[in-house]
């Protein structure tokens, strides 16, 4: 199997001593969707630095395509090029004039002729619902359109891995779900899509694997079925049960529905099983 990022043994501490990641493996295929989920302070922030060179493993190895990432510019400079992550918090990320200009500077940045700027800034305005406000500043955007603009902002640099930290944290339905929609399309394009999120319905919905992360620990990792349905992870990563699952469960025990039924991802599916 060849896998386009993988994780040996990585630990990471910060300067003031705290180990955020203690010995993390991971392997991720090109084009997976995967969630990490684990309560506040579990380290999955410190992970997402440490996958795309913001910093450098205390411990352990990143592998890019087969590729040992060594701690030297070319190595991490390919390794940012390559790894996008949408930062929580769009403030922390957004910083030029208008939308325009914020969303082409990683394009500039690249050395991209001004043609193929312009058409990847227009793809990321549209893909994102941002376009009509190109020539808005940034700062007196609402926060839910600056967390677009600030995807608009890696999109651009077409990374074949796209992280989200907490993606739809502040967003109303509508738009989280517009973000999730968004998450599909890339992955349908060949993206390896990874997200943080505290939201267990979209983790078990969405992703094809899940990772479970607490106290810097890789606790769990599997299909979200899996990780969904055994009792002990879910008490242990103090967990709540997806509400599609409980309802599937509990349908099957009472014998409400065949015992041959597929597992439900989503809404439709359950209800295609209650049909
Ligand atoms: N800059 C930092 N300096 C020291 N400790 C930090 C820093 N950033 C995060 N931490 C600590 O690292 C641990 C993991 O944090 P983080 O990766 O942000 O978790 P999560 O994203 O899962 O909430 C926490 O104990 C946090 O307090
Ligand atoms: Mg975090």
């Amino acid at each position: 199997m060849d896998y386009i990022l993988e994780v040996e043994n990585l630990c990471y501490t910060y300067p003031d001593g705290t180990e955020a990641l203690k010995d993390i493996n991971l392997k991720i295929e090109k084009g997976e969707k995967i969630s990490l989920i684990g309560l506040n302070g579990s380290g999955k922030t410190t992970l997402f630095l440490n996958l795309n060179g913001v910093l450098k493993p205390s411990k352990g190895k990143i592998i890019y395509k087969g590729k040992e990432i060594k701690n030297n510019r070319k190595d991490l400079n390919m390794l940012r090029k390559n790894v996008g992550i949408v930062f929580q918090n769009p403030d922390t990320q957004l910083f030029c004039g208008n939308v325009y200009e914020e969303v082409s500077f990683g394009a500039v940045n690249l050395g991209l002729c001004d043609d193929e700027i312009r058409r990847r800034v227009d793809r990321a305005l549209i893909s994102t619902n941002i376009y009509d406000y190109k020539d808005k500043a940034v700062h007196y955007l609402s926060y839910g359109q600056k967390k677009r603009v600030s995807i608009a902002d890696i999109l651009v640099m077409e990374p074949e891995i796209i992280i989200f930290d907490e993606p739809t944290s502040s967003l109303d339905l509508y738009h989280s779900k517009q973000v999730v929609k968004l998450f599909d399309e890339f992955s349908q394009k060949g993206t390896t899509v990874i997200i943080s999120t505290h939201d267990i319905e979209i983790a078990y919905s969405w992703s094809d694997y899940i990772v479970v992360m607490k106290k810097g620990k890789v606790l769990a990792q599997g299909v979200p079925y899996d990780i969904f349905s055994k009792e002990d992870i879910l008490r242990e990563c103090m967990l709540e049960k997806p509400l599609i699952l409980e309802i599937f469960e509990n349908l099957k025990e009472k014998n409400l529905i065949k015992s041959s039924s597929s597992i439900p991802k989503n809404k439709k599916e359950l209800l295609e099983i209650l049909k």
